[in-house]
């Protein structure tokens, strides 16, 4: 399929919420999820959703090994997952502050809270129930993706905005 472009910051797509995805194993459907992988890896991403190449559907695509060239200092493995539709239930109401980067918010990082333990919910490409239970990292992960289903880019949830700005002026301050 296609690398496509990414919409920055800015663009208005980026503020939209998304549609629900009604019917599953359609071309439109399987070619979108194939130039979100074709998208995710080109840019070294370790999650994109739809409507950030420009398609507002409920479909997020995420997953990263043990050490990925952009996040040189992650520590934990995310299986790559497609989650079509997904709902977050919020199992704690603690929260945790860590350096967060985005595919539309090019060279910058930002310091955002998230909740450290929740349970998500959705579908995979055939339509088969996705379920899991999942703290830290792949928490964060899977809350930042979905925020773009709602038009919510992280900046948004950056409390203190010394705390953002290009990734190498931050890096005496991103011990991470
Ligand atoms: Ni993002």
């Amino acid at each position: 399929m296609a690398v496509r472009k990414v919409l920055r910051m800015g663009h208005p797509i980026l503020l939209e919420p998304s549609a629900n995805v009604n019917e599953f194993n359609t071309t439109d459907v399987d070619n979108l999820i194939q130039d979100l992988f074709d998208t995710m890896h080109a840019e070294e991403g370790i999650g994109i959703a739809a409507p950030q190449i420009g398609v507002l559907k409920r479909i997020v695509i995420f997953g990263v090994e043990a050490q990925n060239r952009r996040y040189p200092n992650n520590r934990e493995a995310i299986p790559l997952t497609v989650l079509i539709n997904p709902v977050i239930e919020v199992l704690s109401d603690e929260m945790e502050a860590d350096w967060e980067g985005c595919l539309s918010v090019p060279g910058m990082r930002g310091m955002v809270k998230r909740y450290q333990h929740i349970r998500y919910r959705g579908y995979d490409p055939k339509g088969n129930a996705i379920e899991r239970e999942v703290t830290g990292f792949h928490a964060r992960v899977v809350q930042h993706e979905c925020d773009h289903l709602n038009g919510i880019l992280y900046p948004q949830r950056i409390d203190n905005m010394l705390q953002f700005g290009f990734k190498e002026e931050l890096a005496g301050a991103m011990v991470c």
